[in-house]
């Protein structure tokens, strides 16, 4: 049998190579099709389109399966801590003890930011959106580490830029944060550990292992995600051999939206709005059922999960544990789970296939931790961060990639001749 596929357009037979992953996830390669055939392929949302090949993250949306360079998400998230995971999935390997201890120690000599982006901080209103203030920092930090605006992405350079995005977001965030309180920084203290460290200078007091160790589980749990909205957006600027810090940045803006990360900030919002109005979640479910209302049920649904996310049944389990830990009665869990009971077995997202994502239990987890809600997509970056370098480190090195830049189908006027303003 041959291994080409056979595509038929007008009479005309056309043969494409067929491409087999580890898993054996099977792709029509397409890339000569156009100079072959003159004809393109069209895939709204791209998604019957593979990107790129990876060696980074499996995903099985329909066995809910998710595993970091082989290794299974549950695996890592009970076993692993977030550095060690970071490592994992930039250098394609767990490391030794002394491979692990050296990255740290790298990540810890970032422990400040120069003084022209704690200004640039300090511009912004308390006001201010956290993944606006990420997006323009991120990018800010080009201009004070000129290294990294040449073309080529050098060992040293990419080794250097996860260290020092990993320490630099993580204090950009806890400073801005004392900010729109009112209060001065806490400079970061890396012998905590990195989740400690994190919420020591949040919240400048002594932090629970049990409740840094949920935070550092969740951030595992966010580390990558193979092609979705944000990591391709980091693709694609990386793929016109942008800065990596312009990649990154790019990554926040798309994190951002209400469809990807920012779903743990609109899951917190709808659930104190279903609060609010009396605590009636079934109203909210027909709502998510009308097709006259806009209305989604946040946190419900993925486009590549059609069974369950695994990520979600973690999750849960770390919630009950920080709840207890931290004896918080929280009304919005008993709504969280009252909705998600009432839709599992709801006729319409039994048919698509909705079942909560990784965003429905993680918002409940933040707000528990004293995060405020429109932080919540800012922690998501944090632990997003090892994943988009790690891809950002795959592009680079892929010796064949080429600059991301699709065809599209004109739908528009044909052409006619322009009239002079006086004459139309
Ligand atoms: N509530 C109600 N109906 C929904 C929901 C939802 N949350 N999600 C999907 N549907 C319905 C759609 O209306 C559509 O119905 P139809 O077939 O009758 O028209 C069907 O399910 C399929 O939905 P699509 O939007 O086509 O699915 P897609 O794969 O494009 O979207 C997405 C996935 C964006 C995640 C969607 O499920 C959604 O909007 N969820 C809510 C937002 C959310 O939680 N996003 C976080 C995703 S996880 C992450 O990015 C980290």
């Amino acid at each position: 049998m041959s291994d080409n596929a056979k595509l038929e357009i007008k009479g005309n037979t056309y043969e494409l190579p067929v491409i087999t992953g580890t898993e054996g996830e099977t792709a029509i390669d397409i890339t000569t099709l156009r100079a072959k055939s003159g004809v393109i392929t069209i895939d709204n949302g791209f998604m019957n389109t593979g990107s790129c090949k990876s060696a980074i993250t499996f995903l099985d949306g329909e066995k809910g399966i998710l595993r970091y360079r082989g290794y299974p998400i549950e695996q890592l998230a009970e076993s692993s801590n977030f550095v060690e995971t970071s490592y994992l999935l930039f250098n394609g390997e767990l490391p030794t003890k002394a491979e692990h201890d050296a990255f740290y120690s790298k990540i810890s000599s970032f422990s400040s930011l120069p003084s022209g982006v704690k200004n640039i901080l300090n511009q912004f209103p308390a006001t201010a959106h956290p993944m606006g203030v990420l997006s323009a920092t991120i990018s800010a930090l080009s201009g004070f580490y000129p290294e990294y605006l040449t073309a080529e992405a050098t060992e040293e350079i990419k080794n250097k830029s996860i260290a020092q995005l990993m320490a630099q977001v993580k204090i950009i965030m806890a400073n801005f944060y004392r900010k729109t309180i009112g209060k001065d920084p806490v400079d970061s203290n890396p012998a905590l550990g990195y989740s400690k460290d994190f919420l020591n200078m949040m919240f400048d007091k002594e932090i629970d292992d049990e409740v840094a160790h949920a935070l550092d589980t969740l951030l595992i749990l966010h580390a990558d995600h193979e092609q979705n909205c944000s990591t391709s957006t980091v693709r694609v600027v990386g793929s016109s051999h942008a800065n990596v810090f312009a990649s990154i940045s790019g990554g926040v803006d798309a994190l951002w939206g209400q469809l990807h990360g920012g779903a743990n900030q609109a899951v917190l919002e709808m659930l104190d709005e279903i609060k609010n109005d009396g605590g009636d979640y079934k109203k909210f479910i027909n709502k998510a059922k009308d097709k006259d209302d806009s209305f989604r049920l946040m946190g419900f649904g993925h486009r590549v999960y059609k069974n369950f996310d695994p990520r979600a049944k973690i999750i849960k389990k770390a919630c009950d544990v920080v709840l207890e830990k931290l004896n918080v009665q929280d009304p919005l869990l008993a709504i969280a789970r009252g909705l998600e009971e009432e839709a599992l077995k709801d006729e319409y997202f039994v048919q698509r296939n909705l079942y909560p994502n990784v965003d429905f239990y993680s918002g409940i987890i933040y707000k528990a931790l004293g995060i405020p809600t429109n932080m919540f997509t800012a922690m998501f970056v944090l632990g997003r961060l090892p994943g988009w370098l790690s891809q950002w480190k795959e592009l680079r090195e892929d010796t064949t990639g080429k600059i991301a830049r699709p065809r599209q189908i004109y739908v528009g006027e044909n052409e006619r001749n322009y009239k002079k303003i006086s004459d139309r």
